[in-house]
């Protein structure tokens, strides 16, 4: 079996731009895992949030990464900026894929996300803020899920395309 390739980082991180190009340079498929949710689920991430809360997202999101990781053929896989919260998680995609892990920088995202109303997470007065206290909880999490850390701060999306091709 051919591992795949997966992305984490914070919302925003260009986990799914990049995924999505690296998938057609080297002809294998991409999946975007909280697209994947979304199908499961039968509605969109913000909603299934806003009803059922996040820790029903987490199960669910957690049975998703699960299937994907252990998938059989390779693929390139963007997975959701909490996937590395939950141990199972952070274990199955660094046994399974080799793991990229996005290094972007709160104020990059947040210009890029100012007019995104799709992440219930970054919802609210300051986002600058939340992204700031996502990433000092999170970036031990990427680091340890990682195989490789790629700084992408003030990189364009082919340059952040090199790197991984370097690397991978
Ligand atoms: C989340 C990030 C989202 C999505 C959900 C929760 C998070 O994915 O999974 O809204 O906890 O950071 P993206 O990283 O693709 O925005």
């Amino acid at each position: 079996m051919v591992p795949s390739v997966c992305f984490i980082g914070l919302p925003g991180s260009g986990k799914s731009t990049i995924g999505r190009q690296l998938a057609r340079n080297w002809g294998v498929e991409f999946v975007d895992s909280d697209l994947v949710l979304e199908r499961r689920l039968g509605c969109s991430i913000k909603d299934y949030f806003a009803a059922h809360g996040e820790q029903a997202f987490r199960d669910a999101e957690a049975e998703v990464l699960a299937d994907l990781a252990r998938g059989q053929s390779a693929c390139v896989l963007s997975t959701g900026g909490g996937a590395v919260l939950r141990a199972e998680n952070r274990a199955v995609l660094h046994a399974n894929t080799t793991v990229f892990y996005l290094q972007s920088s709160p104020e990059d995202i947040a210009r890029r996300l100012r007019n995104d109303t799709s992440r219930p997470l970054l919802q609210g007065e300051d986002p600058l803020k939340r992204l700031r206290d996502l990433l000092v909880v999170r970036a031990p999490l990427y680091e340890e899920t990682a195989h490789f850390v790629i700084d992408t701060v003030r990189c364009s999306t082919a340059q952040v395309v090199r790197k991984v091709t370097m690397q991978a």
